[in-house]
C-alpha cells in the first residue's frame, strides 16, 4: 500500500519560521507512522519560488528574485533535517524540470479547451498572490489577510474555465464527505463553491519571474498554478530514471494551513479534473499558530524562531510541543514559557523520568536483566488497546488526540511505579518475584509507549529503544506483549536534560 503526503511549498520571500516547521512536522509524523505500518511512503516538501511575493521582496532588497530564491530555499532545505523531517524529496519550483512539467500540463489544458484569452478586471493582493472575489475583499478594499490595500488589476491574460467545474466539485464534496477535514473547513470550501465559481486568471502579463506560457511567451503562469502542480511534477523527477506518478498519485493526505484552503480544495481538484487526473484523497487543514493572539507571520513580525528553540530544547521537544499544545485543526497560542513548561513537566518529568527510573531500577536490582515472566494483568489491560487507538487517530490525522492517548498511558505507568513502590519490594526477599513482574511490566509498558511516540519524537525514542534492547519501531512492535518476553537494558543518559 502506498502513502503519499505533502506540505505546502513555502514562499522564499523570507526565512522559514515556526508556522512552516509546524506543517512539515505534522506531515513528518504521518510519514514516519505510515512507514512504521510498513507502507510505501513518499513525503514531499519544498519551496514556492515564483510570482509577486518573491519578486517584490527581492526588489525591496535590491537583489534579483533568483538570488533571493536561492538564498532562502537553502534555508528551508536546511530546516528539514534540523526538525528531523524525513522528506523523500525537496522540490524547488525554479527547477527546470518542474518548469518544463508545468508547461506541459498547462499546454494540455490549453489544447483541450480549458484555457482561453480574456480580460481580468478586479482586485488582487500581491502578498497572497490572490485574485479576490467580492466576498473576500476586506473593508476599504483591503486584503483581509495582510491588511494592505488591494491592487486594481486590469489586464489581458489567460483564463482557466473554473466555472465548468462547479458541478463536478459539488459532486465530489457530496460523494466524499471526508475529502476536506475538519468539517468546518469542508463547509467553508463547499460554500465557496456553492457561491458560484468564476473563471480565473491562470497567467500574468506584467511579470517576468515565473514559468513562461509556452504559447504566449509575454506571459508567465499565475504562481498558484505553477505552485499547485508541484505535487505531481515532483513525482516525475524525484527519482532518477523513474516516474513515480502511478506509484503515489493520488496523494493520500495533503496538509495545508487554513489560509490556503481555497487553492487546495477548489482550484487544485478542478485543475486535476481538467487534466483527467484523480484528485487527492484528502486535504487536511490545520489552524494558525498564534503569538500574542495574532497569526504568527513574517509580515507581522511576531515570529518565534524554530532554530533557536531547537538549539535550546532539541527537535523532539519542538515537535512534541507543537502537536501537543495546539489542537490540530484549530488555532492555538504558542510561547516560550509554554515550551518550557511542557518540556519540563511532560517530556522531562512524565516521560524522561519514567524512562530513567525504570532503566535505573532494572540496573540496580537485576543487573540490567528483565525477567521473562507473565506481566501485570491490570497494566496489560490498559496498555494493550494503545497501538490500535493511536493508529486509528493518526489514520484520521488527529495527532493531538494520538499524543493524549499515549500520555494517558505514560501517566498510568508513573502511577504504577508509585503504587507498587519497587524500592520497598527490593528490600524484601519474599517479594523477589513480584519485583521481577513489576519491573518487566514497566519495561514493556515503556517500550510500547515509546514505539507509539516514535513518529513524534524520533531521536529520543530511538535512543531509548536501543537502551531497552528492543530497537524495532515497526507498528507490530507497538503491541503490549503480556507474555513478558524478558531481555536486558543498558544505562541511559537523561533523555530531556535541563536546557
Ligand atoms: N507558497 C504558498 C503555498 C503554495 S502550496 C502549492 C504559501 N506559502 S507560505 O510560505 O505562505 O506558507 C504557507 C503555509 O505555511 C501555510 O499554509 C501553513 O501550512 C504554514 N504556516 C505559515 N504561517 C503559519 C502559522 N502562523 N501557523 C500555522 N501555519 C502557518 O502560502
Amino acid at each position: 500500500m502506498s502513502f503519499y503526503t505533502t506540505t505546502p511549498i513555502y514562499y522564499v520571500n523570507a526565512q522559514p519560521h515556526l508556522g512552516h516547521a509546524y506543517t512539515t512536522i505534522a506531515a513528518d509524523v504521518l510519514a514516519r507512522h505510515h512507514r512504521q505500518l510498513g507502507e510505501d511512503v513518499f513525503f514531499l516538501s519544498g519551496t514556492d519560488e515564483h510570482g509577486e511575493p518573491v519578486a517584490q521582496a527581492a526588489e525591496a532588497l535590491g537583489i534579483s528574485p533568483r538570488e533571493l530564491a536561492d538564498r532562502n530555499a537553502a534555508r528551508f532545505e536546511a530546516m528539514m533535517p534540523l526538525i528531523e523531517a524525513s522528506n523523500d524529496c525537496f522540490i524547488r519550483t525554479s527547477d527546470p524540470r518542474h518548469v518544463a512539467a508545468v508547461q506541459e500540463f498547462m499546454q494540455g489544458l490549453h489544447d483541450s479547451g480549458h484555457i482561453y484569452k480574456g480580460e481580468y478586471e478586479g482586485l488582487y493582493c500581491p502578498r497572497c498572490a490572490d485574485f479576490k472575489t467580492p466576498q473576500e475583499v476586506g473593508e476599504g478594499e483591503t486584503c483581509p489577510v495582510h491588511g494592505i490595500p488591494l491592487d486594481h488589476e486590469k489586464e489581458e491574460n489567460w483564463f482557466f474555465r473554473l466555472s465548468e467545474f462547479q458541478e463536478p466539485l459539488e459532486q465530489l464534496f457530496a460523494e466524499r464527505p471526508d475529502f476536506v477535514r475538519p468539517k468546518e473547513r469542508r463547509n467553508e470550501a463547499l460554500s465557496f463553491i456553492k457561491g458560484g465559481l468564476q473563471d480565473i486568471s491562470c497567467s500574468r502579463a506584467g511579470l517576468t519571474w515565473g514559468v513562461p506560457v509556452p504559447w504566449d511567451p509575454d506571459q508567465v503562469f499565475y504562481v498558484w498554478f505553477d505552485a499547485l502542480l508541484n505535487y505531481i511534477t515532483a513525482l516525475k523527477f524525484a527519482k532518477e530514471g523513474e516516474d513515480l506518478t502511478s506509484r503515489y498519485w493520488p496523494a493520500t493526505v495533503q496538509l495545508v494551513g487554513k489560509d490556503i484552503l481555497k487553492f487546495h480544495a477548489v482550484y487544485w481538484p478542478a485543475m486535476l479534473m481538467a487534466a483527467g487526473l484523480e484528485v487527492q484523497q484528502t486535504l487536511v487543514v490545520h489552524g494558525y499558530l498564534l503569538m500574542d493572539g495574532e497569526k504568527m507571520s513574517k509580515s507581522l513580525g511576531n515570529v518565534l524562531d524554530p532554530f533557536e528553540v531547537i538549539d535550546r530544547f532539541g527537535a523532539d521537544a519542538l515537535r512534541f510541543y507543537l502537536l501537543r499544545e495546539v489542537q490540530f485543526g484549530a488555532d492555538g497560542s504558542v510561547s516560550t514559557a509554554g515550551f518550557e513548561s511542557r518540556y519540563s513537566t511532560e517530556l522531562a518529568n512524565d516521560y524522561g523520568n519514567l524512562a530513567s527510573r525504570t532503566v535505573a531500577m532494572v540496573g540496580r536490582w537485576r543487573d540490567g536483566n528483565v525477567a521473562a515472566v507473565e506481566l501485570d494483568a491490570e497494566i496489560a489491560k490498559e496498555l494493550e488497546p494503545l497501538a490500535d487507538e493511536v493508529a486509528e487517530l493518526l489514520g484520521k490525522v488527529e495527532p493531538t488526540h494520538a499524543l493524549e492517548a499515549v500520555w494517558v498511558r505514560v501517566r498510568r505507568l508513573n502511577r504504577y511505579v508509585e503504587e507498587t513502590a519497587p524500592w520497598n519490594l527490593a528490600k524484601d526477599e519474599a517479594e523477589a518475584e513480584r519485583l521481577d513482574q513489576v519491573l518487566a511490566t514497566l519495561v514493556e509498558g515503556l517500550r510500547c509507549v515509546t514505539v507509539a511516540l516514535y513518529p513524534f519524537i524520533p531521536s529520543s525514542t530511538t535512543k531509548l529503544l536501543d537502551t531497552l534492547g528492543r530497537p524495532d519501531i515497526s507498528w507490530s512492535a507497538a503491541k503490549f506483549d503480556r507474555s513478558g518476553p524478558g531481555g536486558s537494558v543498558t544505562p541511559l543518559e537523561p533523555l530531556f536534560p535541563k536546557p
